[in-house]
């Protein structure tokens, strides 16, 4: 069992909620003065039975978890710190979280140790020629090296290890931060030697981890950190602490892939360029950039470009909330040579860039022939899917247009095979960060089923967070599923999701996150898990409604209470009605 289902178990709502309220007995519920509001007739009650509480004065409930993050104004780990006091529970819960930021900490201190090591034999040993030689060879400057504070690893076995190990480091910590490997005989020796070393800062200036380049052409060219508790590959940009005052300042951030693309685009100037590290630009990277700039120019050669065109560059546009563009590199060309030989060159490239879709619309229609019928259907049928997959209603509908134009149909014929192919086709899952500890029992975690149900779709389609403006979190009767869905709705990245929620919820997380939904007809899950979740809600409320109206009357409470009680429940009835109507005629019509 959890800790939250062990506080859960051992907290009685109706002992919590008489610190702060004054109850009387109402048949089998409790009755009192709203604390949250200003009353003289009671509108706030308590179900035992349920375990639950709502006032019908300012529309608000929920359970324990809520009633005392509201009264005390409280964040959901500091609610259950207060709870399981009064349980006699113990949690790890502060500890836990402490834990974590600490090791983190110890990672930073030990990269920043390390990379100022690098950086020093870099500068001022003997054996730090050859890559002295290098780094000058690639015409990089001797500010360059400090701005990005270069490095060399030295061609022994032990040298780093030695090192950090007198600082005080241990050699678990080491292999911890991913310094140190283990070879199958058990022998533990450093990762990175003999290479020219680029330390990997995240936007606060921690050193995350580090890429590291051979100096010659031997392979594999580079090495880089493992995944660590401090560096997450791929949510990391390199070069983002340099870049992130020229990304905000120009309202744009380029995006290109390796490492010297960077160094060389910033000594000349171009101080908005960070690079996705080599492998494709992810989720996770565009939603990192969302804070400083809603422009993003992806710089790529045209094979790059042909693979994030098709779906990937939509669902990119999807988070970002606007366009992208990509500038298309010359054959055989990087950044960095762009840049090296013509910075105007590099200037034109950019300005030139194009809407990622307008490029995959000419990449599909250049490689067919749009004059026969059978080409015509061709493009119709691979350029669809990525124009159904756009969230914006206006650009798509003007790229129904453009394809319109392009194939020489009407738009209604588009139109109408836009409605056939939709609700589309499966959506690329956001990557769900791996749960740390296995969890022996997942199915008790969960409580919900229609929540979490809504709630895995959200996680893993996050575009479906557009839809949830009518959601009230208190459609959530589960404490630690409105929980996530409040902080969902706050950030917008999982591993930021987790890192803004209490580590006792981790576990919760992990299970919905990574939890099986079918991949179709996402759309109409969508739809239905929102107008499920508002009518069991409202359902709930006519019931505890018809419930007091009845005791009240056997037990001929005051008049006042009863009409005040019956105003709003019929209130309440007429928009449970206006639901039931709703949903009958959407029936109606889906069988029309
Ligand atoms: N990369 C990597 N591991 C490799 C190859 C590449 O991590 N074995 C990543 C690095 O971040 C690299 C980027 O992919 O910077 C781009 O790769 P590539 O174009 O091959 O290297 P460049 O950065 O252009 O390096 P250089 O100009 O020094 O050849
Ligand atoms: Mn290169």
């Amino acid at each position: 069992m959890s800790v939250i289902d062990e506080v859960k178990q051992k907290t009685d709502i109706a002992s919590i909620v008489s610190q702060y309220v004054t109850l009387k007995k109402a048949g089998r519920n409790l009755v009192g003065l709203c604390p949250f509001h200003d009353e003289r007739n009671p509108s706030f009650f308590v179900y035992p039975e349920q375990q639950s509480w709502h006032c019908f004065g300012c529309n608000t409930g929920g359970d324990a978890f809520s009633f005392i993050m509201k009264k005390e104004g409280l964040d959901f780990g500091e609610a259950l710190s207060l709870l399981a006091q009064r349980a006699g529970v113990t949690i790890p819960s502060r500890a836990g979280r402490d834990e974590e930021k600490e090791e983190k900490e110890r990672l930073y201190k030990i990269n920043e140790a390390a990379a100022r090591y690098f950086h020093n034999l870099l500068l001022n040993s003997s054996e730090g020629v050859k890559a002295r030689n290098y780094f000058q060879g690639r015409g990089f400057t001797d500010k360059t090296a400090s701005e990005f504070q270069l490095g060399y690893s030295s061609n022994k076995w032990d040298d780093l290890k030695k090192y950090l190990q007198e600082q005080g480091y241990t050699e678990d910590e080491l292999v911890k931060a991913g310094l140190l490997v283990e070879s199958e005989s058990g022998r533990i020796y450093d990762r990175f030697r003999n290479k020219l070393m680029f330390p990997i800062l995240d936007i606060k200036g921690h050193v995350i981890g580090f890429g590291a380049r051979v100096l010659d052409d031997s392979q594999p060219k580079y090495v880089n950190s493992p995944q660590t508790p401090a560096f997450n590959k791929s949510g990391s940009l390199y070069g983002i602490n340099l870049a992130a005052a020229g990304i905000r300042q120009q309202d744009t951030a380029v995006i290109v892939e390796g490492y010297v693309d960077v160094i060389t685009a910033h000594q000349n100037g171009f101080n908005n360029v960070v690079a996705s590290m080599g492998t494709s630009v992810t989720e996770a990277q565009v939603s990192s950039l969302k804070r400083l700039t809603r422009n993003l120019v992806l710089a790529l050669d045209a094979d790059a470009a042909g693979e994030e065109a098709m779906l990937r560059g939509v669902s990119y546009e999807n988070i970002i909330e606007s366009e992208i563009r990509v500038a298309i590199l010359p054959q055989g060309k990087d950044p960095d040579d762009v840049v090296k030989e013509d910075a105007d060159a590099w200037r034109r490239l950019l300005s030139e860039a194009m809407p990622i879709v307008d490029y995959t619309i000419n990449m599909i229609a250049g490689k067919l022939d749009l004059d026969t019928a059978r080409d015509k259907s061709r493009a119709v049928k691979e350029l669809l899917p990525v124009i159904t997959a756009m969230n914006d209603k206006v650009r798509q509908a003007h790229y129904i247009q453009k394809l319109a134009h392009l194939v020489k149909v009407s738009e209604r014929t588009i139109e109408a095979e836009l409605s056939r192919l939709k609700p589309g086709p499966e959506r690329k899952r956001v990557a769900v960060p791996a749960p740390e500890k296995a969890t022996d029992t997942p199915r008790a975690l969960l409580s919900n089923r229609l929540e979490e149900d809504y709630l895995t779709l959200l996680l893993q389609h996050p575009e479906y967070k557009a839809n949830t403006e009518n959601i009230l979190p208190e459609y959530f009767f589960n404490s630690e599923n409105r929980e996530v869905f409040i902080t969902w709705n706050k950030v917008d990245e999982l591993a930021r999701l987790r890192d803004a929620l209490d580590v006792t919820l981790h576990e919760h997380l992990d299970v919905i996150a990574s939890r099986e939904l079918p991949s179709n007809r996402l759309d109409e899950k969508d739809a239905d898990y929102r107008q499920r979740l508002e009518e069991r809600y409202y359902k709930k409320l006519a019931e505890e409604i018809g419930g007091i109206l009845a005791i009240e009357a056997a037990e001929k409470g005051s008049g006042a209470d009863v009409a005040k009680l019956d105003e709003i429940g019929i209130e309440y009835s007429l928009h449970l009605k206006e639901l039931y109507d709703r949903k009958s005629r959407k029936r109606l019509e889906s069988r029309r």
